[in-house]
């Protein structure tokens, strides 16, 4: 898929008060830092739309970003900032829960974790929750220009292997790099066929309607 048109909407507090429509929406979520705005920011070939920051806990209202007038990108703030206040970290853990269970036009939710670490509680956590709230989502390895080539593939075993000891099977994951621009055609061309065959299937409900 090629992105034409980005467009940044809007920021919201909470889910509820978030864009109303039939716009597919595909949300970047994980831990502080993982690389959640600068992943938007390679996706859509615009550096800076979304803000990025060194510090941990920039992001911290819904973004509403457009594509192509067609569907949008949301970016949300992080979970798992140890330096965020106790009221924070459960103010941020609520605005994310509620707009992954309540946003009918969620499609899917990449869930990003750093390529450069095992797998962290906190991510498994929240990846169990996901799959408990029947949050649909596909998993990004973020930063892999921070390790050398010959561990990506090992470092995502690693974490795929340990995910496994919890899930009977998972759905795609990709390798990212903010920087090399790895993984940009492949989520695109994943987003384009989650687009693609939802609509299929509401043909297909208007046809044996
Ligand atoms: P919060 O909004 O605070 O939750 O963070 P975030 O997940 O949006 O992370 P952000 O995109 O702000 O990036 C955090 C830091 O990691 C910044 O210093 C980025 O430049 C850096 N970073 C993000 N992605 C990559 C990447 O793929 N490669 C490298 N080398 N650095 C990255
Ligand atoms: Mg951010």
């Amino acid at each position: 898929m090629k992105i034409k048109d980005v467009t940044f909407i809007a920021s919201y507090p909470k889910a509820s008060e978030c864009p109303e429509g039939v716009k597919p929406e595909f949300a970047f979520i994980g831990r502080s830092n993982v690389g959640k705005s600068s992943l938007i920011n390679m996706l859509t070939n615009k550096k800076g739309i979304a803000k990025v920051s060194v510090t941990p806990g920039k992001t911290q209202l819904i973004n509403f970003f457009e594509i192509n007038e067609s569907w949008y990108l949301v970016d949300l703030p992080g979970y798992g900032y140890a330096r965020a206040s106790k009221t924070k970290k459960e103010s941020f853990s609520k605005i994310i829960r509620s707009y992954l269970t309540q946003r009918s036009t969620l499609y899917l939710a990449f869930i990003l974790i750093d390529i450069r670490h095992p797998l962290q509680a906190i991510d498994r956590e929240f990846i169990d929750w996901c799959g408990a709230n029947s949050v649909p989502f596909s998993i990004v390895f973020t930063k892999s220009d921070k390790i050398g080539r010959s561990q990506v593939s090992p470092n995502v075993q690693t974490i795929i292997k340990e995910l496994l000891k919890s899930w009977n099977e998972l759905p795609p994951h990709f390798v990212s790099s903010a920087e090399t621009k790895e993984g940009q055609k492949d989520i695109l061309d994943y987003i384009s066929s989650v687009i693609d065959a939802s609509s299929i299937e509401v043909n297909q409900e208007v046809i044996n309607e």
